[in-house]
């Protein structure tokens, strides 16, 4: 068991109403009831934006934090009809932001975007869960560490606080599939990819590195080896209190 402080990061998508809360509310208990015997986790869930006010407000005793999971651009005001800036997410209640997902930029969010929500984002005092990761195009043709570098070059710049950002690599030919990378590929990424940010930052600290794609309660002690990986962002599975309490359990196991 390790006692590097590990996050477990539920990425709801399109999911979840306001009876939904219960899922919340058992994962919060969990989390203050295991505080003793797994001290060195930080449960996050990513909702959607609908439902972080309401969330917010009853989930009083909190062991969770409350994330979206994207916003626009501009952090304030702005004429741009249906969609939500930091600044609304922030006054809702958000404390992370997911930023990057591959599902956002498969609807044609670029680099230079990213980058703008990420400044927007750490402005409005929201901390910023970036994604980045190949298709299996990429994979197979051997890009994975040269499309990394470029998300993570065109996007992350020295004067951003990296302490307010955790990286999550998903790799997007594993999102939702079933499959997971190979541990020792998946821990030269994890390696590389804090190089690559460590050289931006010009800073001997690691940055927090996660995984995401595909991650369940079967699969999660696989991970616990690389020791370099700072927890997970995991979408399907969170949609159940009980696989989700069974991963973080499994992984201290
Ligand atoms: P998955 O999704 O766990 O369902 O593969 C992960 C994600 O998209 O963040």
């Amino acid at each position: 068991m390790t006692n590097k402080l590990k996050y477990f990061i539920g990425n709801w998508k399109m999911f979840g109403d306001f009876n939904d809360f219960k899922i919340i509310k058992r994962i919060n208990e969990f989390s203050y009831k295991s505080r003793n015997s797994i001290n060195q986790k930080k449960i996050i869930f990513c909702v959607p934006a609908t439902l972080i006010n309401h969330y917010k407000k009853k989930n009083k005793k909190k062991y969770i934090y409350l994330g979206a999971q994207n916003c626009h651009d501009q952090s304030d005001y702005g004429p741009y009809t249906g969609y939500i800036s930091p600044a609304m997410l922030k006054k809702a209640g958000a404390e992370y932001v997911i930023l990057g997902h591959s599902e956002n930029r498969l609807t044609g969010e670029s680099n230079k975007l990213i980058k703008k929500k990420i400044i927007s984002s750490l402005n409005k005092k929201l901390n910023v869960i970036f994604c980045i990761g190949e298709t299996m195009k990429e994979k197979k043709r051997k890009k994975t560490f040269s499309v990394i570098k470029k998300q993570i070059q065109d996007t992350l710049k020295k004067n951003f606080n990296i302490n307010k950002i955790i990286i999550a690599y998903e790799p997007v030919w594993s999102i939702g599939s079933n499959k997971i990378p190979k541990i020792d590929e998946l821990k030269n990424i994890i390696l590389y990819i804090k190089k690559e940010v460590k050289k931006i930052f010009k800073s001997k600290e690691n940055p927090k590195v996660l995984y995401g794609g595909s991650v369940n309660d079967k699969n999660i002690r696989l991970f616990s080896p690389i020791i370099e990986i700072d927890g997970f962002l995991i979408g399907n599975a969170s949609r159940s209190s009980k696989k989700f309490i069974d991963i973080v359990k499994n992984y201290y196991k």
